[in-house]
């Protein structure tokens, strides 16, 4: 299989999106789907894109959030997916509706050569958590980006707060008061992938997840850089 063109210090991830990692979610992506179908939501309803708007999916794996993203931007509107595993996109193509204004692209967004200045709103559910240097693929990014365009995505945090790595623990397990819960309105953000935001009191995963709040892209080079 070829590789797309990727920054030498995200290889590693190439090859598991490529290879096992990517063969995994393609098999069980239905389950997946379905378990972060919550994290989809608070995503999308914080995200807003408005019918016009051009949208960046980063690290869009097999495609649900870019259709679901397509579907509120159509028909003067697009989306472009962008993912570094071939066999992901290979899916996403698969199941993308006819009409829909949406494209893939097979790249690293680290080194991805995005049109400058050209979209209204950087998305992501788990899919800028690889990066080997996130300020350098996040400066790329931010070129992408108009001036007050917003950037929305979710991540994990540390490993050890990630209940799909921790055997004991289960996925809705964290109480509202988790004092993990950081409120991004009153400490600013620390590293571009770390900005924490108790996005919706009621949603239990936003104890254990970092889900960026809504940031202009100066904001976010602030943060990057
Ligand atoms: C956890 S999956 C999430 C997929 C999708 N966003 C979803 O929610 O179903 C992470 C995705 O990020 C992609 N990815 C990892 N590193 C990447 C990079 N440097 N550039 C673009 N995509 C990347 C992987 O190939 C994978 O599809």
């Amino acid at each position: 299989m070829t590789l797309p063109p990727t920054d030498e210090r995200n290889a590693a991830q190439s090859a598991h999106w490529n290879g096992p990692g990517g063969e995994r979610w393609v098999s069980h992506q239905r389950m997946l789907d379905a378990l972060l179908a919550e994290v989809a939501e608070l995503l999308m309803e914080r995200a807003a894109a408005r019918a016009g708007e051009t949208v960046l999916d980063i690290g869009c794996g097999a495609g649900t959030t870019s259709i679901a993203l397509a579907r509120q931007v159509a028909p003067s509107g697009r989306v472009l997916g962008v993912d570094i595993s071939a066999p992901l996109l290979e899916r996403a193509r698969q199941h993308v509706p006819g009409g829909l204004p949406v494209e893939f692209a097979l790249g690293d967004a680290t080194v991805y050569p995005f049109e400058p200045a050209g979209a209204d709103l950087l998305f992501s559910r788990f899919g800028v958590m690889f990066f080997a240097e996130p300020a350098r693929s996040f400066v790329n990014l931010r070129g992408g980006l108009r001036p007050g365009a917003r950037l929305v995505f979710a991540c994990w945090r540390e490993p050890r707060e990630n209940p799909w790595l921790t055997p004991t623990s289960t996925f809705r397990g964290c109480p509202r008061s988790d004092p993990r819960i950081r409120d991004s309105s009153r400490s600013p953000p620390s590293r571009g992938s770390a900005a924490s935001s108790n996005v919706r009191d009621s949603a239990p995963l936003s104890s254990s997840l970092s889900i960026c709040p809504l940031m202009s892209p100066r904001a976010m080079a602030s943060t990057v850089r």
